[in-house]
């Protein structure tokens, strides 16, 4: 492992240089790594046109920097540690020599079935350490991943699968979570009815369950490993070259292909999983995120891996087999980093506090927080109990877009407050702006969050549409990348990043578009016409309220919001499930036709004192109509 920085006044030096001169510290930082070529040029291009590039000519294979690179010296240190749904079954550990191994084997099986650099492969898996050779056996060969949460429904892997044209999908047989089964065979042949473009399927084994069998499409994981080579050459891949696909809500349309290269992102997960977690030697660290986030991939998957250290995969859920498993595990494997989300703190901190002090903790050294606002009393248990007041928490604020931790303490070393993600990592350039796209200078101030200038990890475009991509990040503020979050700097210049300001909601740490929910509840028959908006909800954070005007009525709200939530279910995933419905003569329309949001969130949130102005709608009666009407 290399050094890192270790005191607030290094910090704030090694901040000024990287702001000073980023591409000498992007160029040293770059130079840790294994490059079979060295880049020509280290940064290219800007925000005012969207056509960043980073280490540009460099040649590499991210693979042989998480795995061939560490066989030498760490070939038979652990690399993943495996944590099944339930604690009574089969779990195991993974050397990097062992990992190295089976991601060769498995790169050679994907060629052998055609795959070839420039491919792109599918995977719904179980979280389990075959997804993370899945994807690195892809990295290996060129092939570009798209790891699709294993929530989402047919249609929506469907959806994903159609817009990236994947030649493969690798999935399970089904997948165990708490008590749920889901049957991730049954929903991927279903998707695969609308996907031309796949012609393979490789089946990992999980549940063991029955499932239907396509022959000459469909081959066991199993089968195809048994006689595969352990030894596999990387493929050259150039830096700017595609590493994965990860979609991802906006605020409009359908879901958007991020897209991930090889050589900035792996620079920049590496460096900032070094800087803010701290990890030393012998740790073991745990992030209970889902490799179907952003979070997997760059805090399970890439970024420890490169750093060469111990993790955990946890295929459960913090609840079952009841709500003491985190910490169980981690009493069971010592974890001395511990990143989860704050839906999880807030649903935990409800239950018995036996559930916690049964346990010993004492191995804990650094907790994370990331995907939500961190309130303050959640922010209060995390640090008293489960950190016994000893643990720094480290609130990290990013993206799928930004492809690592960008405004965040480093652990022991930035001096933390409750609900603040504190200050910018190296290499990254804050700034609020005003409505007027002004940059709103000095401390004590609130605004839209944007940033100056590019960083390696950024998102090079949405997949097959760059004009989306420059409309969605680089026109609200021309020559800076906009984030979608509003966010306010106090006295001390820290951030405390205050949810979104766009139509995206954060449900429980889970990113959605209001469009594609409304989208989705207006195949309803009897739905003319529905409007989402989230509502503060004390275990997700954001709730989600869908108002909707309805054909001759509904008789049967309850049964009715039961359709709804199949409906949706259905459409994307049982979480974009509307928490509140509520049935109304009209929805607040201007006269130009737009729906008035603002209006529906006071109401959602109960807060309907004050309406504003509401002379611009078209009917302005509706309001009162809605405020008087019931919520099921
Ligand atoms: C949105 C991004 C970051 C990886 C997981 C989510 C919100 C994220 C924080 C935080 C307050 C946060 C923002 C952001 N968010 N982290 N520490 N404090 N808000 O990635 O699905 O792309 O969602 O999550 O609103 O824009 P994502």
């Amino acid at each position: 492992m290399w050094l890192n920085i270790d005191s607030f006044e290094e910090y704030k030096e090694v901040y000024e240089h990287s702001v000073e001169n980023p591409e000498e510290f992007w160029d040293h930082e770059a130079g840790t790594f294994y490059w079979r070529k060295r880049w020509d040029k280290t940064h290219s291009g800007s925000f005012k046109d969207g056509d960043i590039k980073w280490f540009e000519g460099g040649k590499l294979n991210i693979t042989e920097n998480c795995l061939d690179r560490h066989l030498n010296t760490i070939g038979n240190k652990t690399a993943f540690i495996f944590e099944p749904n339930h604690p009574d079954s089969f779990r195991r550990t993974i050397t990097y020599r062992q990992l190295h191994e089976d991601v060769c084997r498995f790169a050679n099986v994907l060629e052998s079935k055609g795959i070839e650099k420039g491919d792109r492969v599918a995977i719904y898996m179980a979280m389990t350490p075959e997804l993370m050779i899945a994807a690195l056996a892809c990295a290996r060969i060129g092939a570009v991943h798209s790891i699709v949460f294993a929530g989402f429904s047919a249609q929506s892997l469907a959806e994903r699968i159609q817009d990236c044209d994947a030649k493969m999908l690798i999935t399970n047989d089904g997948l165990r979570r708490g008590e749920k089964h889901v049957p991730l065979k049954d929903i991927s042949d279903e998707a695969l009815e609308d996907c031309p473009s796949v012609n393979k399927v490789i089946v990992c084994q999980r549940t063991n369950r029955d499932i239907d069998w396509v022959e000459g499409r469909d081959e066991w994981w199993h089968l195809l490993i048994r006689n595969a080579s352990k030894e596999h050459e990387a493929v050259e891949m150039d830096a700017e070259d595609p590493l994965f696909i990860l979609y991802t809500s906006g605020s409009t349309g359908k879901p958007k292909g991020q897209v991930h290269t090889c050589g900035g992102y792996m620079v920049y997960t590496s460096y900032t999983f070094r800087n803010v977690f701290q990890v030393e030697e012998e740790d073991i660290y745990w992030c209970t995120a889902d490799a179907g986030w952003i979070t997997g991939h760059s805090y399970i998957l890439y970024g420890p891996l490169l750093n060469g250290a111990s993790s955990i995969i946890f295929e459960g859920t913090p609840t079952y087999p009841d709500p003491g498993r985190l910490w169980e595990v981690c009493d069971k494997y010592n974890v001395t980093h511990f990143y989860t989300s704050p839906t999880a703190i807030r649903a935990l901190m409800k239950e018995d506090i036996e559930y916690v002090n049964k346990y010993d903790l004492s191995s804990l050294k650094v907790l994370g927080s990331v995907g939500e606002p961190i309130n303050e009393e959640a922010w209060h248990w995390y640090h008293d109990h489960i950190g016994n007041g000893q643990c720094p928490i480290v609130d990290t604020w990013w993206q799928t877009e930004t492809g690592g931790i960008m405004i965040s303490p480093l652990a022991g070393v930035t001096p933390t407050k409750p609900g603040f993600a504190t200050l910018p990592l190296p290499g990254i350039q804050p700034a609020l702006m005003d409505k007027n796209g002004k940059e709103i200078e000095g401390n004590g101030v609130q605004g839209n969050l944007v940033i100056k200038h590019p960083w390696p990890g950024v998102t090079r475009g949405i997949w097959g549409n760059q004009e989306r991509y420059r409309e969605t990040y680089f026109e609200d503020y021309p020559g800076f990348y906009f984030t979608g979050d509003g966010c306010r700097r106090d006295e001390d210049g820290y951030y405390r990043i205050t949810g979104r300001v766009d139509d995206v909601l954060n449900v429980s740490g889970h990113r959605l578009g209001t469009a594609e929910i409304e989208n989705a509840i207006d195949e309803h028959p009897k739905v003319v016409e529905a409007a989402i908006v989230g509502y503060p909800h004390d275990v997700k954070g954001e709730g989600i309220f869908a108002f909707m005007t309805c054909d001759d009525g509904v008789s049967k709200p309850e049964t009715f919001k039961k359709e709804i939530h199949d409906l949706v279910s259905k459409i994307i995933s049982p979480i974009a499930k509307p928490d509140k419905i509520q049935i109304v003569e009209g929805l607040p329309k201007t006269r130009s036709g737009k729906i008035m949001r603002r209006i529906l969130r006071n109401v959602a949130a109960g807060e309907t004192d004050d309406m504003g102005d509401t002379s611009t709608l078209l009917d302005p009666t509706v309001v009162d109509e809605i405020i008087a009407g019931k919520a099921y």
